[in-house]
C-alpha cells in the first residue's frame, strides 16, 4: 500500500509518501506555508508524487497533521503532531524513547515507549525563545542565513554570552553585541548556545531516557543538536531527514488505520 502524511506547520508544509511494504520513503517535499496553509499542502504533496513517480490515485490513504491539519479537506483522518512525531521517531530508530522536535512556532518533547506510542510530552509554545523562528530572526539581525548560521557558529572559538530570551529583546542585544565588535561567529554561537539551552531544560523537565532524537527544520543547525547533546550529556540521534519525520508519521498512521478500516 501506498500513504501520504501531510504535516502543514506554522514555517513549513512538509508531505511524506511511504510504500508500507518495504516501510520507505518514496517521495518526500518542504515547502514554505505562507499565508495559502491548504494550498502549500497541496503543492508540497503534488511535487512529492512527482518525485515518487505515482498518480495521486496511487495513494491509499492520507493523514494530515500540524497546526493546519483540519484545513486540508482530502485527508482521510487528522491526528496530532505528537502521535505523528513518535510513530516517524520510531520508524527511523526503533530504540527511541525521547524525541525533541523544534518547529519553527514550537519546541515539543515527547516520551515514547517500545512500540513507538507517545506515553508523556511537554511543550514550549508560549513564546518563541527556543524555536526555529527566533533563530530566523537573529539570523537576519546577523545579516546570515538560517541555514548558515549553525556553521558560523561551528567555526566560533568561544561563544557570546546573551542575557535575553524573549526574541525582542534578544534581537537588539544582537545588534549591539555587532555595535561593539564582537565577532559574529562567537554571536552565532551564543544564539544557538542559548536556544539548545532552553530545549535542554525543558527536556530535562520530562527525563531523558535514551536514545534521544532530535527531529524538525531546527534540527539542521548541527551548532544547536550539539549543544543539545552536551547539555543533556547524549549522543544525540539526528535522522538524515529530521523536517520530514512528523510526515512520515502521519504517513505510517495513515496505513495503520486503512488497514483496520478495510
Ligand atoms: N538548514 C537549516 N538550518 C537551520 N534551520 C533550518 C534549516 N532548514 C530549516 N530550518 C528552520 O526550521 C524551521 C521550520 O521547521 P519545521 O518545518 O519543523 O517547523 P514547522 O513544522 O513549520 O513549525 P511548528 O511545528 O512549530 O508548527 C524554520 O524556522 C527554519 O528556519
Ligand atoms: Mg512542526
Amino acid at each position: 500500500m501506498i500513504t501520504a502524511g501531510i504535516d502543514i506547520g506554522s514555517l513549513a508544509a512538509k508531505v511524506a509518501i511511504l510504500d508500507t511494504t518495504s516501510m520507505r520513503i518514496i517521495g518526500s517535499a518542504c515547502l514554505p506555508t505562507g499565508a495559502a496553509a491548504q494550498q502549500a499542502g497541496l503543492d508540497a504533496l503534488q511535487s512529492a508524487l512527482q518525485q515518487a513517480d505515482i498518480d495521486s490515485g496511487e495513494i491509499a490513504a492520507t493523514v494530515a497533521t500540524g497546526y493546519g491539519r483540519d484545513i486540508l479537506s482530502l485527508a482521510d483522518w487528522r491526528v496530532t503532531e505528537i502521535s505523528c512525531a513518535a510513530r516517524g521517531a520510531h520508524l527511523a530508530s526503533s530504540a527511541v524513547r525521547t524525541v525533541i522536535d523544534i518547529g519553527g512556532q514550537d519546541s515539543k518533547v515527547i516520551r515514547v515507549d517500545a512500540d513507538g506510542f507517545p506515553v508523556d510530552f511537554a511543550l514550549n509554545d508560549r513564546c518563541a525563545a527556543g524555536t526555529g523562528r527566533f533563530m530566523e530572526v537573529m539570523a537576519g539581525a546577523l545579516g546570515v542565513t538560517v541555514e548558515d548560521l549553525g556553521e558560523l557558529a561551528l567555526s566560533a572559538t568561544s561563544a557570546a554570552q546573551m542575557t535575553r530570551t524573549c526574541t525582542v529583546f534578544a534581537e537588539s542585544e544582537v545588534v549591539s553585541l555587532i555595535a561593539r565588535g564582537l565577532p559574529p561567529d562567537e554571536i552565532a554561537a551564543g544564539l544557538c548556545n542559548a536556544t539548545a539551552m532552553r530545549v535542554a531544560a525543558l527536556t530535562s523537565g520530562l527525563g531523558t531516557e535514551p536514545d534521544v532524537m532530535l527531529i524538525g527544520g531546527v534540527a539542521r543547525n548541527e551548532a544547536i543538536a550539539a549543544a543539545i547533546g552536551e547539555a543533556l550529556g547524549v549522543q544525540l540521534v539526528v535522522p538524515e531527514q529530521p523536517q520530514i519525520v512528523v510526515a512520515t508519521g502521519a504517513a505510517v498512521i495513515a496505513g495503520e488505520r486503512r488497514a483496520v478500516a478495510s
